[in-house]
C-alpha cells in the first residue's frame, strides 16, 4: 500500500472507529498498526514491514492465515445460498453440526449455532438454566459458578461469568446469580498451598460452594480448561477429572469453555480431551472457522437436549435465537478449517509441547517468574522479584511487547484482567507456525528478557 493511501486510511480510522479497549488519546503519539494482508503465521503491516503473529489475531487464527481452501468453500457457498435464518435448514450448517459432533465425541452431538465466543456462552447459561427447570422441576437451579480470571466474553450474562474485575466493574451491576471461585493457579496459590501436597483445594472450594449454595440452585460450573486472556492459567492433571466428579455428584452440570482451547490448540482437538473429562456443554468459536468467517456454537448431549422436547404446547423448546447463527457461508468456510486443523492437531501436540520446553528456558532470567503452556498455548509470568512474585509494572509489559515487535515478534500481553495482575506475556500462534518461525520467536524472547 502506498504512503499516501495509508495515510488517508489512518485518518478515517483516527477520525471514526472506536477502537475496542483502546485509550484513544494515545493514537496520536502512535496510531494503530495498519495491517494488510498475511501469510501463514505472518502479518504485513502498510509499510511492508512483516511480523510472526505469535496471537494468531486473537487467539483464533488456529489453521493459519491465506488458506485458499477456506476461502474457496465461502465463496462456492456465497454463490449457492448466500443466506437463509436457521429455523429451516442448509448443506454446509447440516454437515458442519455432524463434523462437530464427530471431532467432540462423548455424546456431545447436538449443536446450536451462534456467531462467537460470547454468543456462544450466553447460549450456554440458558440451555443450562432452562434444562436445571425442565429436568428439576422442584427445585431452583440457576447458579453459575465461574472462576477469578476466566474471560467467557463482553455481553452481560458472558460478562458476569468473567472472572476479571477490571473488565467488569464500570458495568456493573451485571447479571445475578454468577458466583466466582479460587483458579487451578499453582504460581499463585490463593490457599498458599503447593502442589502435590495441597488436596486440591482450588477445587475442594468449589464444592464447598456448591454446599453452601444448596446445590438444588446450582445450575452449572463453568470452565475454561486451561485459562486463555487471563494468563494461561493451566491446571494440574487431576483438577478437572475432579471436578467433573464432584459437579456429578450434585447434579450441577459443567461447561467447558472451548473458544480458546478448541480446535487443535492444546494439543487435541478440545481442551478436555487433554485432560480426559466429559463435559455437559461446550462452548466454541474462535478456531471452528479459525476466523476466516465469524462463527460460534453451543454443544451438548443427546440427554440434555431430550428435555426440551415435547408437545408445542408445553413450551418446552429452547427459546433462543441468533439471526446469523448457523451462516450457510460461515458453516462452509468452518468444514473447510476443520478439515486442516485435524491435519495440525498431533503436530500442535510434540511440536507445540517442544516449543514450550524451550521456552522453559526463559526461567533463568531474574524477571520471569514461570513459563507455563499446553501444545501451542504459552504464558511468560513476569515479576519484579522470584521471592515476593511482585508482578512487574504495565510500562515494562509494554516495553517488552515493543521490543519484541521491533525484532518482528508480535507478543500477547493480558491486559484489564485485575488492577495488580497484568503480567503474563501469551502467546497462541497460528498450528502451522514453522520450526524457523519457532526458533526466531525464542531467539528474540531471549534477547528482550535478557535485557529486562
Ligand atoms: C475463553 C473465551 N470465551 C469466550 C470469549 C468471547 O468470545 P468473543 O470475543 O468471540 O465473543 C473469549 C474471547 O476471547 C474467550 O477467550
Amino acid at each position: 500500500m502506498n504512503t499516501k493511501n495509508a495515510q488517508s486510511m489512518l485518518n478515517s480510522d483516527l477520525a471514526h472507529v472506536w477502537h475496542p479497549l483502546a485509550q484513544h488519546s494515545t493514537f496520536q503519539e502512535k496510531p494503530p498498526m495498519l495491517v494488510v494482508s498475511a501469510q501463514g503465521s505472518r502479518v504485513t503491516d502498510s509499510n511492508g514491514r512483516e511480523y510472526i503473529d505469535t496471537m494468531a489475531g486473537l487467539w483464533c487464527v488456529n489453521a493459519g492465515y491465506g488458506q485458499q481452501s477456506i476461502v474457496d468453500a465461502a465463496c462456492e457457498q456465497m454463490k449457492k445460498l448466500v443466506y437463509y435464518p436457521h429455523t429451516a435448514a442448509n448443506e454446509p450448517a447440516s454437515a458442519l453440526s455432524a463434523e462437530v459432533s464427530r471431532v467432540l465425541g462423548n455424546g456431545l452431538d447436538r449443536i446450536y449455532f451462534t456467531n462467537s465466543g460470547s454468543e456462544s456462552n450466553e447460549a450456554a447459561f440458558k440451555i443450562a438454566r432452562q434444562y436445571g427447570r425442565q429436568a428439576h422441576p422442584t427445585e431452583n437451579r440457576f447458579k453459575i459458578i465461574a472462576r477469578h480470571r476466566a474471560y467467557h466474553g463482553t455481553t452481560m450474562g458472558a460478562l458476569s461469568a468473567t472472572g476479571q474485575s477490571e473488565r467488569r466493574w464500570k458495568f456493573e451491576p451485571l447479571v445475578p446469580g454468577f458466583l466466582h471461585a479460587a483458579p487451578a493457579y499453582c504460581y499463585r496459590c490463593v490457599f498458599g498451598q503447593k502442589y502435590p501436597g495441597c488436596n486440591l483445594e482450588c477445587v475442594k472450594q468449589i464444592e464447598e460452594m456448591i454446599l453452601y449454595e444448596g446445590p438444588e440452585t446450582v445450575a452449572a460450573v463453568i470452565v475454561e480448561p486451561i485459562v486463555g486472556g487471563g494468563g494461561v492459567l493451566v491446571p494440574v492433571d487431576e483438577y478437572l477429572p475432579e471436578l467433573r466428579a464432584i459437579t456429578k455428584r450434585y447434579g450441577v452440570l459443567l461447561i467447558s469453555d472451548e473458544v480458546i482451547c478448541g480446535f487443535g490448540r492444546t494439543g487435541k482437538m478440545f481442551g478436555f480431551q487433554t485432560f480426559g473429562i466429559k463435559p455437559d456443554i461446550v462452548s466454541m468459536a474462535k478456531g471452528i472457522s479459525s476466523a476466516y468467517l465469524p462463527l460460534g456454537a453451543t454443544a451438548t448431549t443427546g440427554e440434555i437436549f431430550s428435555k426440551f422436547l415435547g408437545r408445542v404446547e408445553d413450551r418446552v423448546q429452547l427459546t433462543q435465537v441468533n439471526t446469523y447463527g448457523g451462516h450457510p457461508v460461515s458453516c462452509a468456510a468452518a468444514l473447510a478449517n476443520i478439515k486442516i486443523i485435524e491435519g495440525l492437531v498431533d503436530r500442535a501436540g510434540s511440536f507445540g509441547n517442544a516449543l514450550l520446553e524451550e521456552l522453559k528456558k526463559l526461567e533463568k532470567y531474574p524477571k520471569v517468574g514461570e513459563v507455563r503452556g499446553k501444545g501451542m498455548i504459552y504464558g511468560i509470568e513476569l515479576v519484579s522479584d522470584k521471592k515476593t512474585k511482585e508482578p512487574v509494572s504495565n510500562a515494562i509489559m509494554a516495553q517488552v511487547a515493543a521490543k519484541a515487535m521491533e525484532r518482528g515478534v508480535m507478543i500477547g500481553k493480558t491486559s484489564m484482567m485485575t488492577y495488580h495482575l497484568n503480567n503474563v506475556i501469551w502467546m497462541s500462534p497460528p498450528l502451522v507456525l514453522t520450526e524457523e518461525e519457532a526458533k526466531k520467536i525464542v531467539s528474540v524472547l531471549h534477547e528482550v528478557l535478557k535485557e529486562l
